[in-house]
């Protein structure tokens, strides 16, 4: 039981940077995009429903025995996204490469919910399972209609860019 509290709180504090690194991220997007209005709507939406998460597994966090001792690793998380905005904002097709990696960060994302569901269904966490159930939905909606969407940006980047409109964000 001991190894498998110290996994569990191990992949929650994981699952919390992450998610302080997915708000830098779409706070990035969401400033950047100009052309793109439905793509940046779906943006913020997804921005507030990601603070939102930040909390609810901040409060699991501080319920933990081992406290937050995730600091450091957060702090890191943070800085690899400011870097990657950054990156992004240097290329030429970034809204696409933008899209790319939502949809690839929103699967990261699925699968360290359905980890941590597993867990906390083994540890009969019935609260925090719910709180992770939640995410899941939320993340899961997001990855759909950034599938169904990623057709229409980079058609719609395609298309301006023929002719000379700014097409990059
Ligand atoms: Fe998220």
């Amino acid at each position: 039981m001991a190894h498998m509290q110290d996994h569990y709180a191990h992949w929650l504090r994981d699952a919390h940077a992450m998610e302080e690194q997915a708000i830098s991220m779409l706070s990035a997007q969401a400033k950047r995009i100009e052309n793109y209005p439905l793509l940046e709507a779906r943006i913020e939406q997804h921005l507030t429903e990601t603070r939102g998460q930040e909390q609810a597994l901040r409060t699991l966090l501080d319920k933990l025995p081992s406290g937050r001792s995730s600091a450091l690793k957060d702090a890191t998380g943070r800085l690899a996204a400011m870097l990657q905005g950054m990156t992004g904002a240097l290329t030429q097709d970034e809204v696409v490469k933008g899209a790319m990696t939502s949809y690839a960060f929103e699967h990261f994302e699925i699968a360290t919910y359905r980890v941590l569901i597993a867990a906390a269904d083994e540890l009969a966490e019935t609260e925090a399972k719910a709180v992770f159930e939640q995410i899941l939905q939320e993340e899961t909606a997001m990855a759909a209609w950034l599938q169904d969407n990623l057709d229409d940006t980079t058609r719609l980047f395609l298309m301006r860019d023929e002719r000379d409109l700014q097409a990059k964000r």
